[in-house]
């Protein structure tokens, strides 16, 4: 049953792919009047990792690619695929098993000559929590800047909302499965956006079953006073993520202001909610039914800053995690909203 409604989630949102298109917009920004003064001998290169329903050489990332180009005269700027066919590559960020391609990834960075002293990279919705966990597994060769833009840090608490049109009613079926079927094992091994589905309610079985956003979160039960249970599993944090990510120079992470794609939008900077079993209120009054707006714990309160488990608290007392928004929905990335961050952070000098 569940893997019948998982299999229809992923029909559904083939059919319905505009909510689900977590990626580049093809119209960007445009009009490339950049000052000559930014040229630089050796801009350190660039590596782009695109997002959902995107594909790393569609229109909106080529022209991306030569938008940063223009600003940094020379950089070599290189995009991820986990299928060089456009629309294999497409398929790939909606269907697999994330911890394979992260695999892949490595192997293809570390056989590109331009790249073998290190790189800038830039990661569109889900590719910068992809990009984040290459950095705390492989690294090599290493990132010097990671931006994230619109990213799901901590995981998303809802599946993107189907449109109202044909076939709404299976894609809403699905949704519901997917709440309970979310960390089964064929979600698991096969929907990308089931390995960084977190449900604040569902703590003990995220934290055992989710077979990726935990691991590189370096989340263990005890961080939620779970440490008793029997469903969660004891493992231990793995210290390299936290020496890796602490060798970046600056982690830049972009929030959407208006990002109503991302549940809760907070994910980009580490938020998430909180367990509404812990802090949300029912209140019964005079016969109505009021629910509490859902509390968003910030990043400087979750234990996986609180407890340096990934150095992201490291980073940020030393001054190099630094949060950005962009106005507007979800990858609605103008010129404004990236290129004083490019200018600033991408490209500098090797
Ligand atoms: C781009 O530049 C041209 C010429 O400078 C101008 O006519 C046009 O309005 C600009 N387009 C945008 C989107 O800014
Ligand atoms: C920790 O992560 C590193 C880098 O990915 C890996 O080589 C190592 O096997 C991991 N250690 C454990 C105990 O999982």
């Amino acid at each position: 049953m569940v893997v019948l409604a998982l299999g229809l989630l992923a029909v559904c949102s083939q059919l319905f792919s505009y909510p689900w298109v977590w990626a580049f917009p093809t119209a960007i920004g445009s009009n490339a009047s950049f000052p000559a003064s930014v040229v630089r001998s050796k801009p350190r290169p660039l590596v782009l990792w695109h997002g959902l329903g995107d594909s790393h050489s569609s229109p909106g990332m080529m022209k991306f690619a030569d938008e940063v180009k223009a600003v940094h005269e020379g950089i070599f700027v290189y995009s991820i695929y986990i299928a060089e066919d456009l629309e294999e590559d497409r398929k790939a960020g909606w269907l697999g098993n994330i911890n394979d391609q992260l695999a892949t990834v490595a192997d293809q960075l570390n056989a590109i000559e331009e790249l073998k002293d290190g790189f800038d990279a830039i990661g569109f919705s889900q590719g910068g929590q992809f990009l984040r966990a290459y950095v705390e597994r492989y690294n090599s060769p290493p990132i010097h800047n990671l931006i994230t833009f619109g990213s799901q840090h901590m995981g998303v608490s809802d599946l993107p909302m189907c449109e109202p049109g044909p076939g709404y009613i299976w894609c809403q079926l699905a949704r519901r499965a997917a709440r309970n079927g979310v960390y089964g094992a064929w979600a698991q091994a096969n929907l990308i956006q089931a390995q960084y589905y977190r449900d604040p309610d569902q703590l003990p079985a995220y934290l055992s079953r989710n077979h990726f956003l935990p691991n590189v979160n370096n989340e263990l039960p005890e961080d939620y006073g779970l440490s008793g249970t029997s469903t969660a599993p004891t493992t231990e944090r793995n210290a390299t993520y936290a020496t890796n990510l602490k060798s970046l120079n600056k982690f830049i992470m972009v929030l959407f202001t208006e990002d109503k794609t991302v549940v809760p939008k907070e994910s980009s900077w580490f938020g998430s909610y909180a367990p509404t079993d812990s802090l949300g209120t029912v209140e019964r009054n005079q016969g109505q039914v009021i629910l509490a707006e859902k509390t968003i714990i910030p990043m400087r309160l979750q234990p996986v800053y609180m407890t340096d488990a990934i150095g992201l608290r490291s980073l940020d007392e030393r001054g190099d995690v630094l949060l950005e928004t962009c106005e507007g929905e979800h990858m609605q990335i103008t010129r404004l909203c990236w290129k004083g961050l490019v200018n600033e952070w991408v490209g500098g000098p090797m």
